[in-house]
């Protein structure tokens, strides 16, 4: 018996030595130490052997055992170890790796000079206020004191969503400009009241380099007692010197805007040749920013607020031309361009 333990032992080892994964580790601890395995026969046959057989050949089958248990848990380890091993080297992911910031992109020049001017405006108090881009034509024309049929509708060219009711609340456009928010605020809230409307607004263009269907703008409203058009002056200005890093001043000059009384046409100097007169203003020192006025009372009326108590001023500009203007960009065109060239000189 004992040499067929040896023989059994020799051959279990044998076996063992081709194992390579936890599997085969499994079977061979079934076949080789398990109740069915031959081993577990030796062990059965014990009680037939006389008293010195079994002093003898006792040990030696327990050492056996000891032996491939010993060699089975320390397998395992191993085993186990080498395929954790594997699966980190699979999902492997390098740390230290050095992303360049390019890949990652960064914030659009529109939108850059859009923040500026929020932190400019929300330092001297005023709110920033967001409305839909789908308005009601009510709101982007009525009650901005233009009427349906009225000419000044001409001047901006409307994408119309619905245009079938009577009534100006149930037609819906694309809005034409930021103006709209003034309305909707000035309804929920009444006065005093001080807000910037940044936004993107449409209209039905040709389009080419200083024109868009879709652009961006900024609307502002002051409205509380006793405001008067040197606020709205010392406002722009402070804004536009912030922006461009150097004193600018601003002039008026009479231009029309329904929603306004006296309404203005508002330049500022010249930031490249500070008002002597060059390519960019062409010659004139003043470069064209933006719409403004003083509320006109109808409007202040439809928003239930009394103009005999209250008046404000208001304005609007386009944030691409301002960014154009601050960067020497000459065509709107390449802020929707895409280009990675262009975008990331900002
Ligand atoms: N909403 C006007 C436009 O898009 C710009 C504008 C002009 C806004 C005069 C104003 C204003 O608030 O007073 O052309």
């Amino acid at each position: 018996m004992k040499k067929n333990l040896a023989i059994y032992h020799i051959s279990a080892i044998k076996n063992f030595e081709k194992i390579s994964n936890l599997d085969d580790l499994k079977n061979f601890e079934q076949n080789f130490l398990g109740k069915k395995s031959e081993l577990a026969v030796f062990f059965k046959e014990l009680k037939n052997l006389t008293n010195e057989e079994k002093k003898e050949i006792g040990p030696f089958l327990q050492n056996i055992k000891k032996d491939l248990s010993a060699k089975i848990q320390q397998k395992r380890q191993n085993l186990e170890l080498s395929e954790l091993n594997k699966k980190l080297e699979k999902d492997w992911i390098d740390v230290t790796q050095n992303i360049s910031p390019e890949e990652i992109g960064h914030i659009h020049p529109i939108s850059q000079v859009q923040r500026e001017v929020e932190k400019n405006f929300f330092s001297m108090g005023f709110e920033i206020a967001d409305g839909p881009e789908i308005e009601t034509e009510f709101n982007n024309f009525d009650a901005l004191n233009i009427p349906t049929n009225h000419p000044a509708r001409d001047m901006q060219d409307t994408f119309w969503i619905h245009s079938k009711s009577n009534d100006p609340q149930k037609n819906f456009v694309l809005r034409t400009q930021t103006s709209d928010v003034q309305i909707r605020k000035m309804l929920k809230e009444g006065a005093p009241i001080k807000l910037i409307a940044p936004g993107r607004v449409f209209r039905n263009e040709d389009i080419d380099a200083s024109h868009g269907a879709v652009f961006f703008q900024i609307e502002g409203l002051l409205i509380d007692k006793n405001i008067s058009m040197a606020h709205l002056k010392g406002t722009l200005e402070t804004m536009l010197s912030e922006i461009f890093e150097k004193k600018i001043t601003i002039r008026f000059r009479p231009g029309y805007f329904p929603f306004v009384e006296p309404g203005l046409e508002v330049d500022f100097s010249c930031t490249l040749c500070t008002g002597k007169g060059c390519k960019t203003c062409k010659n004139t020192g003043w470069i064209e920013f933006c719409g403004a006025g003083m509320v006109h009372p109808n409007v202040l009326k439809t928003c239930n607020i009394d103009p005999e108590v209250y008046s404000g001023f208001a304005f609007g500009f386009g944030l691409s031309r301002l960014t154009m203007m601050k960067y020497g960009i000459n065509d709107h065109r390449l802020f929707f361009g895409m280009k990675k060239e262009f975008l990331e000189q900002f």
